[in-house]
């Protein structure tokens, strides 16, 4: 193994970066590199068959050009649907990232748990199985919230966040739940989109403080750290971060990579 070879870390967008924040907490010293697929984002309003040839075509070529000895898919939409190509078609250890709907389980007295999601992600038969093993005595409420990927977007920009789309979600679940007739609550909301934990403070002020929020970024980390364990690396510099879009697109994320101790961001 190249003490080198990195980890690499691939979302649509900056969703990825609650993983590799995470990972960053626990493996201060591995060399990574961060993915964004932002000419393909978002993924969640494609086709299964898109995301699933755009995903295992890009992984394959990163993987050729970096050489890495861990990839992590830190987006669930690629994860829940082309998790298996990917596995098949690579041969390195690959980790996806799939909604919390265990904990969220275990963790909610109520019963009833919201889940948050891209369109694509909560149609998938990979939730109905996670629903079905895991809570199929609770209320699971699926909903897709699109704008919050552009919420997400726009606050690593440093831009304003349009605090309207996470109300209207807030809203729509608390209907689904069926809490203005009285019924129970929901207390447990899975962000299952890996970009939504970005926003956790805004999603904890418009869901109030009886709902606790779950997403699977801590628990990828740690499952990463255990697949590498006992490797040797060394970092040659900072970490990169990489594009797949035009210089103009990236305008307002370099503070905010500069900030993590990113390298400039390079295009892919
Ligand atoms: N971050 C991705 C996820 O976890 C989705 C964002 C997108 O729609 O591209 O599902």
């Amino acid at each position: 193994m190249d003490r080198h070879a990195p980890i690499l870390v691939f979302d649509s967008g900056v969703g990825g970066l609650t993983v590799y924040d995470q990972l960053r907490a626990i493996l201060p010293d591995a060399p990574v590199i961060y993915a964004a697929d932002l000419a393909g984002m978002p993924y969640g309003t494609k086709t299964e068959a898109q995301i699933a040839a755009r995903v295992a075509g890009l992984l394959g070529r990163m993987s050729e050009r970096f050489a890495p000895r861990l990839v992590c898919i830190a987006c669930n939409t690629a994860s829940t649907i082309a998790l298996g190509m990917v596995r098949d078609v690579l041969e390195v250890p690959i980790v996806g990232t799939v909604p919390a709907i265990k904990p969220a389980a275990r963790a909610t007295k109520t019963g009833i748990i919201g889940l948050l999601g891209t369109q694509a992600t909560i149609r998938q038969d990979y939730v109905d199985q996670l629903e079905r093993e895991f809570a199929a005595d609770k209320r699971l409420l699926r909903l897709a919230a699109p704008a919050l990927v552009d919420c997400a977007e726009q606050k690593m920009r440093g831009e304003d966040v349009d605090r309207r789309a996470i109300i209207e979600a807030a809203e729509r679940l608390r209907e689904m739940a069926g809490e203005m007739a009285g019924q129970a609550q929901i207390d447990t909301l899975v962000l299952a989109c890996t970009h939504f934990p970005l926003l956790a403070d805004e999603l904890a002020r418009e869901f109030g403080e009886n709902v606790q929020l779950i997403d699977g970024a801590a628990g990828i980390a740690r499952r990463i750290a255990h697949l590498v364990e006992g490797q040797e690396w060394e970092a040659a510099g900072p970490d990169r971060f990489v594009v797949t879009t035009k210089p103009d697109n990236i305008k307002g994320l370099q503070a905010m990579t500069a900030a993590r101790g990113f390298a400039p961001i390079e295009r892919f």
